[in-house]
């Protein structure tokens, strides 16, 4: 991320460029001085990401309510500050930055190998220090901060690039993030988000200038700078050795810091010398082992030089314009009304990975926390597979050869086994019923659009024969469904406990504050429920790429985590479910909640039923943890009754198993456990269930994941 070492230096070695600023009267002096137009911050919000999620439980899947209220108090702490916020998210990677890209996600890959051991023989969240972001952070914060009525921006090339024009053409206060690139652009000042405090808008400025006459560089020099420091683009061994020719002479004729510090002042020291031309460039990449690309230090350069700008290291009849470079323009196929749709939605409206897969056939999805030590749960990228291959059918059905075939997706997919060495190529696949074009899918009206549009969604994930029963539903309770009933088809090792946690979370979310939820307390982290919740939110996201390529059956609003998950409460329920408590209970004695919880199970276990796949109990053991202070929603109705505390839970389960909620007084008559199980197939009984094991093994042999 950034300038290689440049970070350390500024903090560690360079006192006068980090100056401490109070953004609130930042704010009030600008007001002063343009009473007309209000102070903006354009914020790098990938950058913000860490800083944002404050709740104290990390490993569950995600306190999305939470959360949500963390980035309200954000907001308008802002607001009250009379500064206007846009935020700025990386839309794509690109190509020239894939191979940094694919280090910090393999990088990421042991820190979370790293987490789930230390769940597993701890039974707890590790300690702060160890905290990695819930997996699909960022794609859901985007709809937060919408949810939220601020400005929202999804980039069409990477962000800090349009974050630094941005903050250049609109004269902004300054830019919010943590990326040293943001002292290489000749744009609006550069805060930290790492160092704000929210309570008193203090923060730290890291002065391009101070930095400038600390190096004895002239503001146009930062970007040869950066990049013969080692940058995203430029790879840093091609830069080693010549860096260390500039130490070794610069150390000769200077007093000695240490390693770090003399790297920095060598190589700036060295541009002081060279004359500020093109030609010193190209005599530079000459020296350099720049392997194939020589130019490559000329494209670095121009990396940094903003829309309107010149550099006197670059040719004079220079001017740079990355996004007609790019070939953002030129879709796969394309009618270019509807590529015009899918970029306008892409950048400012609710689609997600949509544009990726019409601009350029390529997507990625980061980290996941999964377990890759855990053989029955296969990872979100393989379990969700065959619901992207129709997503991509139905984006390129216009975009098929004369024979038939569609073009290929490529995908980054981080995921155990997958050394992301290449991209996966996936085959889109034709949905049952055929597909309509995104012209009708997208522009057409009336009920009979609508009613193709849900089925169009239902069918991406094999559920086009239920969409009756689910347009039934609340919006958001169909969503549960339809993700819990694929879930359930894909994935054999998906038990009755795990839907019923995972319905019961759902349903008991309604009407609990964000701080209910802080409250909560769980007496154990389990390693499988932890990957269960992470597999639920990206099933939401896998739902909202789907929705945003069905020309949005369902308002984006009832797909998202914050009505239908919370990461402690699905742990909670989870364990009570895995140690056999009865219905009654894990509905925290609420009839409406129980029977709403009734009817959607009794739908998923019928619609799996039908299609073949009986879904069994199976208790784990396990999972089981002594109860003890923590669950605490029913404790005071226990109480009251004048039962004991815990008197259910403590008691271990006996083989074989005895259900808890016999002979209970205050429980009223006992709920048949599971009566809504569909034991018994139908005639005609036949599996047309995907086995995932058997998807694996095409998986394999379509990507050669070493498995
Ligand atoms: C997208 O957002 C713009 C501006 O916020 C709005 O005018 C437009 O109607 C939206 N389009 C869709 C399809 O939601
Ligand atoms: C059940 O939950 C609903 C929704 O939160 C609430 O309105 C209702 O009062 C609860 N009922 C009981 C008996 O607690």
């Amino acid at each position: 991320m950034g300038v290689k070492g440049l970070h350390w230096f500024v903090t560690n070695a360079c006192p006068g460029v980090c100056v401490v600023v109070n953004l609130k009267e930042m704010a009030e002096n600008h007001h002063s001085i343009h009473p007309g137009s209000p102070p903006v911050i354009v914020v790098d919000a990938m950058s913000c990401l860490r800083h944002w999620y404050t709740p104290q439980s990390w490993v569950c899947g995600g306190q999305w309510r939470e959360y949500i209220s963390s980035l309200d108090k954000f907001i308008n702490t802002f607001t009250a500050a009379g500064i206007r916020l846009v935020f700025y998210f990386d839309g794509l990677v690109e190509q020239k930055k894939r191979d940094e890209w694919v280090k910090r996600r393999l990088r990421n890959n042991r820190e979370i190998a790293k987490i789930f051991q230390f769940i597993k023989s701890n039974k707890q969240q590790p300690g702060r220090q160890m905290f990695f972001i819930p997996s699909a952070l960022a794609t859901f914060t985007r709809f937060a901060l919408k949810s939220l009525g601020q400005e929202v921006i999804c980039s069409l090339q990477e962000a800090d690039y349009e974050v630094a024009a941005y903050g250049l053409r609109n004269n902004c206060l300054g830019i919010l993030g943590e990326d040293t690139d943001y002292l290489i652009y000749d744009t609006s000042p550069y805060f930290s988000i790492n160092k704000l405090c929210l309570d008193s808008l203090e923060t730290v400025m890291i002065s391009r200038q101070n930095l400038c006459s600390r190096l004895g560089l002239h503001i146009t020099d930062l970007p040869l700078f950066a990049c013969l420091l080692g940058t995203d683009v430029i790879p840093d061994n091609a830069m080693e050795g010549f860096r260390n020719r500039c130490v070794a002479s610069f150390c000769s004729q200077s007093r000695s810091y240490d390693k770090r510090t003399n790297t920095v002042l060598a190589v700036a020291n060295y541009i002081s010398t060279i004359q500020r031309t093109y030609n010193s460039v190209m005599v530079l990449e000459e020296m350099l082992p720049l392997g194939s690309d020589k130019a490559i230090l000329a494209k670095g350069i121009e990396s940094y030089i903003l829309p309107g700008q010149q550099s006197p290291w670059l040719p004079c009849d220079f001017s740079y314009s990355p996004e007609a470079s790019a070939n953002q323009d030129i879709p796969l196929f394309l009618d270019q009304e509807i590529f015009q749709i899918a970029k306008e939605q892409h950048v400012q409206n609710e689609s997600y990975m949509v544009y990726n897969v019409l601009s350029s056939g390529e997507v990625d999805c980061s980290n996941t926390l999964e377990d890759e030590c855990d053989t029955e749960l296969p990872g979100q990228a393989c379990i969700y597979y065959c619901a992207r291959q129709h997503i991509y059918s139905v984006l390129l059905e216009s975009g098929k050869d004369s024979h038939g075939a569609y073009p290929v997706v490529k995908e980054w997919f981080v995921c155990a086994g997958n050394s992301l060495q290449q991209p996966d190529l996936v085959q889109p696949k034709q949905l049952p019923g055929g597909t309509p074009s995104l012209r009708i899918l997208w522009l057409s009206k009336g009920p009979e659009a609508e009613k193709r549009r849900c089925c169009t969604f239902l069918a991406c994930f094999q559920l086009q024969d239920v969409t009756e029963e689910l347009q039934a539903l609340e919006a958001s309770a169909a969503a549960v469904c339809s993700l819990l009933m694929y879930l359930a088809l894909q994935v054999d090792s998906l038990s009755v406990e795990d839907l019923n946690a995972f319905v019961a979370q759902a349903v008991c979310l309604e009407g609990k504050s964000a701080a209910q939820l802080a409250d909560l307390q769980l007496a154990h982290i389990d390693s499988r429920a932890v990957q269960l919740g992470s597999l639920f939110v990206r099933g939401l996201a896998t739902l909202i790429m789907g929705n945003g390529a069905c020309g949005f059956p369902f308002r984006m609003d009832n797909l998202m985590p914050w009505h239908v998950f919370d990461g402690k409460l699905f742990q909670e329920k989870y364990h009570l479910a895995h140690r056999g408590q009865p219905l009654h209970e894990l509905l925290e004695g609420n009839e409406s909640w129980l029977s709403k919880f009734q009817n959607l199970m009794s739908l998923i276990c019928k619609v799996c039923s039908e299609k073949g796949r009986k879904i069994q109990s199976r208790r784990r053991e396990n999972s089981f943890v002594p109860a003890s202070r923590g669950i605490n929603y029913f404790s005071e109705r226990r109480e009251r009754r004048g039962a004991s505390r815990f008197q259910i839970s403590d008691r271990i389960p006996s083989q074989p198993y005895h259900h808890p909620n016999q002979g209970c007084p205050w429980r009223g008559p006992p709920t048949p456990p599971y009566s809504y199980e569909f034991r018994i197939p139908g005639p005609g009984y036949r599996s047309r269930r995907f086995n995932v094991r058997k998807m694996d093994k095409r998986l394999q042999f379509a990507s050669r994941w070493p498995r």
